[in-house]
């Protein structure tokens, strides 16, 4: 029997990314095979993200472009997955009644058996499941250095202005030695970088192991040069976890840690469960043990009743803190969360002003601190050829800035690199003669 072709786009964070592959992975075990064309699916997935109305507008509007292909080919079934399925439930159904099925993040497994039913009436299937982690799945994974690995699923804590607690509901942790074991496979599969994944993955605790001593087991597997993980929560850094980080070689000098506000008032309403002090002092406590390291964030303006002095405060921080990198957002109200009730405090053209002046501030103080790399040889794991110019190859340090040089370079080898310029985002290689008047080189990778 000719194998059914699924069709699958992905909208959100890492997570969700990783799920798709786990969605793949389960799918092929059930007879069928991926395409990149809509034209000739079977199946056409999209696997959507709930965190701030913009994506789920986004995902309605591609819905509609995509429904095209089940007017024309009435046999296409056209499938919802995600995190916007089970934020926007009844809604959805009553907006785009034509999809065929919809299941929440637990419910990948009953994916096959939702395709396989004939049924005039939108399949549905929300539960959450406190158990589920997937871990026996072999997910269907891009090919590339770096694999996500999911560790642990849902949310505890209920910042005030968050969907994925009720969307992902409880935490739970796969179990460790399947973790390593996938990472084992990994290696053996060529994958040069592991990134943990988990929505507070440093509260990883899987009954035997804590997140310290995955790393310190994760790091035995010979063949992966890199091991990061994304997002810690600030108040689940133990001591443990930052030893873990500065003592494993591995394990890369780099943290994302949303910070999410500078001002304590706000970040209270926010329910947190630090203060400024306390974000500082732990940014002090993982710089004294790891000197070098790389800081990236995540920033909120416009939060309900964040006052010009609560801004502020933000700014003091971001001066203070001095990130490499931040992911900036406007705040967006979301039904079901305990913040909706505050309605919107600050206008649309105050927060488009805030966040302007944010993300103003943070690219000067990316572009200075990469300035301060420019005469620096930086180790960079090679990922592929780089968008321009012609020949050149692009990669990452060890704390995780992209980095551009002159190829030809395999994919997945380390290599050394000068650096001659830099902006906010990108890492230059030095060259002599000057980059714009060398001449091609080999198209990398070889
Ligand atoms: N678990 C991570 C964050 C996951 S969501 C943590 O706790 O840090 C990724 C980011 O989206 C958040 O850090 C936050 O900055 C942003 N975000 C979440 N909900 C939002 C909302 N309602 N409006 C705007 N940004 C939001
Ligand atoms: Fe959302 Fe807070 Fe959980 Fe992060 S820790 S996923 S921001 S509720
Ligand atoms: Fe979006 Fe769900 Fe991730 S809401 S950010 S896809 S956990």
């Amino acid at each position: 029997m000719q194998p059914r072709r699924v069709y699958i786009e992905t909208y959100g964070c890492q997570m969700n990314v990783a799920d798709t592959e786990v969605v793949l992975g389960h799918l092929s075990a059930h007879g069928y095979e991926r395409t990149t064309s809509p034209d000739v699916a079977d199946v056409i997935l999209l696997n959507t993200c709930a965190i701030r109305e913009h994506a789920e507008e986004r995902v309605l509007a591609r819905l509609a472009t995509l429904a095209r292909h089940k007017a024309r080919r009435p046999d296409v079934k056209l499938g919802l997955a995600g995190c916007m399925v089970q934020h926007l439930r009844q809604h959805l159904l009553e907006r785009a009644p034509y999809v065929d099925v919809l299941v929440g993040p637990d419910a990948y497994r009953r994916l096959p058996d939702l395709l396989a039913e004939h049924s005039h009436d939108p399949l549905v299937d929300l539960r959450l499941d406190r158990a589920e982690v997937y871990a026996d799945i072999v997910p269907r994974r891009e090919r590339g250095i770096r694999a996500w690995v999911t560790a642990m699923r849902g949310c505890d804590r209920f910042c005030t202005f968050c969907v994925v607690p009720y969307v992902r509901g409880r935490e739970r942790s796969a179990p460790g030695p399947m973790l390593v074991e996938q990472v084992r496979d990994l290696a053996a599969a060529g994958y040069r970088e592991v990134v943990y994944l988990g929505q507070t993955v440093n509260a990883y605790h899987d009954g035997q192991w804590d997140f310290a001593e995955l790393l310190r087991h994760t790091a035995t597997v010979e063949g992966i040069e890199r091991i990061r993980f994304t997002s810690p929560h600030p108040a689940e850094m133990s001591d443990r976890l930052i030893e873990a980080m500065a003592t494993i070689p591995r394990v890369s000098p780099y943290l994302h840690l949303p910070v999410q506000s500078g001002s304590d008032r706000v970040l209270r309403r926010m329910a947190r469960d630090y203060d400024t002090a306390a974000y500082l002092a732990l940014v002090d406590r993982l710089r004294a043990a790891i000197p070098d390291l790389a800081l990236s964030t995540d920033l909120i303006v416009g939060f309900p009743h964040e006052e010009a002095a609560d801004f502020a405060a933000t700014l003091d921080l971001v001066r203070a803190v001095r990130f490499d990198h931040a992911f900036m957002f406007k705040y967006s109200r979301r039904s079901g969360t305990k913040a909706h009730a505050w309605g919107e405090t600050v206008g649309e053209d105050e927060k488009a002003a805030r966040l302007a002046e944010l993300i103003a501030l943070q690219e000067a103080i990316a572009a200075e601190k990469n300035r301060d790399l420019v005469g620096r040889t930086v180790s960079v794991l090679v990922e592929g050829p780089a968008k321009r110019p012609a020949g050149w190859c692009f990669g990452r340090t060890p704390h995780f800035k992209a980095t551009v040089f002159p190829g030809p370079a395999a994919s997945g080898s380390l290599v050394r690199v000068p650096i001659g310029e830099a902006t906010a985002h990108t890492l230059i290689a030095s060259l002599t003669p000057p980059l714009h008047s060398r001449p091609p080189s080999p198209t990398c990778p070889q």
